[in-house]
């Protein structure tokens, strides 16, 4: 039998091949392009927090931690929930901590969708959405958040609804856009949850990079929602430390009776040391959460103006570190090929938005720029980027 040629790779995964992420990655090294493509800090999060690891350590906080979380962090996320959001939260019982937030999600997958269940989505989203509703057998069914405001018509999102559905996910602050959703718009999310007894993935890895136009509520928070939602969040983006992957679910016994069952046989555990530096982490003064989002806010705003000058009409965020432009003033068919000229010519690396929809067409003409970078990072891409009109 000729091994080579046979497929051992399970019809499920078949599918999802590589993104382009690793394309860009990989190409934006070869151009030494400033890489505004990657949604990550190119600096570290705090110095104190960095050293509670290492403290951690020295404590001996370094076999399995419990299955559901160390009790310090649990009971951290608990008071953060409080602080911020006015919830009470059991530590013990209303909240798992996982390898990021994209356990998380990959949990709610395997716990809660039954195969052929229809599972709503919000389009452009978060790339891992889509895998982990088919990797359960679901079906993603796209509702749009129209460009250029990346707002949801509400007759859309209910025409959505099926007698199959089951679940949405929803993802405020957004990535890619950078929306928040308003309360009238959660307020329509969660009558159709209640109306259609589906079940909310909120997820909400932004919450704390949020901008003076809007403010962040919490979807678990409106009247009958608690029940039927699973709030997720990380440190990786509040702190800066989006290595660490230390994330978590708040949400009611039940539903987390059914994540722990996935979650214990999948990582089990997270990495012991950095859940007890993210407790202390979480416990920061107010004005280190307002420095965060005041120091974003700066950053948007020269990147704004940069790729306004640019003529990429940018999209203004409401939160998150991504903002999406348009490239129909430039002769390109497509965000990919605009970008591998971005990258060659220009020397700044982006990442195409069509990756992030079921149809690859609708987001054609977007692409998205991150500016959760240094400032001499930031400087280097806007000094590049304004010979793009030439
Ligand atoms: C919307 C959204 N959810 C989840 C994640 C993943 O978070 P984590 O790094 O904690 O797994 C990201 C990271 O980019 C994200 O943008």
């Amino acid at each position: 039998m000729d091994l080579t040629a046979r497929t051992w790779m399970a019809g499920r995964v078949r599918g999802f091949g590589t993104s382009i992420f690793a394309e860009i990655s990989a190409l934006a090294r070869e151009f030494n392009a400033v890489n505004l493509g990657q949604g990550f800090p190119d600096f570290d999060g705090p110095e104190e927090i960095r050293n509670a690891v290492a403290r951690a350590i020295a404590a001996g906080h370094n076999q399995y931690a419990l299955s559901n979380g160390e009790a310090p962090l649990r009971e951290a996320i608990a008071e953060h929930s409080l602080r911020f959001y006015g919830m009470r939260i059991d530590p013990l019982a209303e909240i798992t901590v996982t390898s990021g937030a994209t356990e998380a999600i990959f949990c709610t997958g395997l716990a809660f969708i039954e195969p052929g269940d229809e599972v709503i989505i919000f389009e452009p989203c978060y790339d891992s959405y889509v895998p982990t509703i088919r990797m359960a057998g679901g079906i993603p069914v796209p509702v749009a958040l129209h460009a250029p405001d990346f707002r949801f018509d509400p007759a859309e999102l209910r025409a959505a609804v099926t007698g199959r559905t089951r679940a949405i996910y929803v993802n405020t602050p957004h990535n890619p856009s950078g929306t928040i959703f308003t309360d009238a718009e959660l307020e329509t999310i969660a009558a159709i949850c209640r109306e259609h007894d589906l079940l909310a993935i909120a997820d909400e890895v932004y919450e704390h990079i949020v901008y003076p136009e809007a403010s962040h509520r919490r979807l678990a928070t409106l009247p009958g929602m608690w029940e039927r939602t699973l709030t997720i969040s990380s440190g990786g983006k509040t702190f800066s430390f989006t290595g660490w992957k230390i994330g978590w679910a708040i949400g009611p016994e039940p539903l987390q009776a059914a994540l722990r069952r996935v979650h214990q046989f999948s990582v089990f555990a997270t990495c012991t040391p950095m859940q007890h530096a993210i407790a202390e982490a979480l416990r920061l003064p107010d004005d280190y959460f307002r420095t965060l989002a005041a120091d974003y806010l700066a950053r948007r705003d020269f990147l704004m103006e940069v790729l306004r000058d640019a003529g990429l009409r940018p999209r203004r965020p409401d939160g998150s570190y991504f903002i999406v432009g348009d490239i129909g003033d430039f002769p390109f068919t497509n965000g990919a090929d605009f970008i591998r000229h971005l990258i060659r010519e220009i020397g700044v690396a982006a990442i195409p938005l069509d990756t992030f929809y079921l149809d690859p067409a609708e987001g054609k003409r977007l692409v998205r720029f991150c500016f959760c970078k240094s400032w001499e990072t930031l400087e280097a891409g806007a000094e590049r980027l304004r010979k793009l009109r030439g």
